[in-house]
């Protein structure tokens, strides 16, 4: 198995096509909802739009069982009975991918249901953006998954106190086995992906080229956090894209997949990209 693993985490050219076109296929999926959502929809008819959309073009289907969550929904971490109705005013976390030639995509964007995010999910989203961008710079051959997971988290605990969810003193008091941070990221920023979607690979030794990852920040607020005002409750926000580890960089297999704010709004109102920007 060890030596499986090491086989398995360093893709060839021929296995990064493959990803390639999962992920393109998982696009294709979401320009179709980015059409389709509107106040009143089904969080399982999204999912039914993401499959046909798979299913035609060739994808034997979804790569995990995918969440489609809506609301306070989205604040469940492993929410996958995507049976609620989307409803104005709501943000729809979707963490979905299609699976190519066996090998998985893993993707996630969160989408206004009116089409416009309010000034506190805009908030939200774009400090998960900020928070992923830099951790997208910091997955590098040669570092340790171990000091990289430090890193995003001190790039989430500025954010976070920037954002005003979190105080100095807070992060001053915290457990480092349990940082500030943790109480609105409470999970992992990235896992190998490939044959699996949470594929094997050697944590414990350093990134090497040819790796694939996910990029997964989030921050979620429960419904009932008293710690902060009424006006952030029941948001959840996660965006993730797929990274292949390459000598002088990287490349994003995601990176076509429509992700600010900006975009997202302008393709839900119905215009094309180019008209957006
Ligand atoms: N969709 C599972 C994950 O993001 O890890
Ligand atoms: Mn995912
Ligand atoms: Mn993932």
């Amino acid at each position: 198995a060890p030596i499986l693993f090491s086989l398995r985490a360093i893709k060839s050219q021929e296995e990064v096509e493959q990803m390639q076109r999962a992920c393109d296929i998982t696009k294709a999926g979401f320009e179709r909802v980015l059409q389709f959502v509107k106040p009143g929809v089904m969080e399982y008819e999204i999912e039914a739009e993401f499959m046909h959309e798979f299913l035609r073009r060739g994808s034997r289907g979804f790569a995990y069982t995918p969440i489609i969550g809506s609301g306070f929904n989205a604040c469940v971490l492993h929410y996958i009975e995507n049976s609620d109705e989307c409803k104005a005013g709501d943000v729809i976390l979707m963490d979905v991918g299609a699976e190519y030639g066996n090998y998985a995509s893993d993707m996630t964007r969160c989408v206004p249901v009116s089409g416009k995010f309010t000034d506190r999910q805009r908030a939200v989203y774009n400090t998960v953006l900020s928070v992923m961008r830099g951790a997208i710079k910091l997955l590098r051959p040669g570092v340790s998954l171990h000091e990289y997971h430090i890193q995003v988290g001190e790039l989430m605990t500025k954010e976070l106190l920037d954002l005003g969810l979190i105080t100095a003193e807070d992060v001053a008091n915290e457990n480092p086995a349990w940082p500030a941070y943790k109480k609105y990221f409470m999970h992992g920023t990235s896992h190998f992906i490939g044959l699996d979607v949470h594929d094997v690979g050697h944590w414990h030794e350093p990134i090497q080229v040819g790796h694939v990852f996910t990029v997964e920040p989030g921050i979620y607020v429960a419904a009932d956090d008293e710690t902060v005002e009424a006006r952030w409750r029941g948001i959840g926000v996660r965006i993730e894209d797929d990274i292949v580890v390459t000598k002088d960089g990287y490349l994003n297999l995601t990176e076509k997949i429509v992700k600010t704010v900006e975009d997202v709004e302008a393709v839900c109102q119905g215009k094309t990209l180019a008209e957006a920007s």
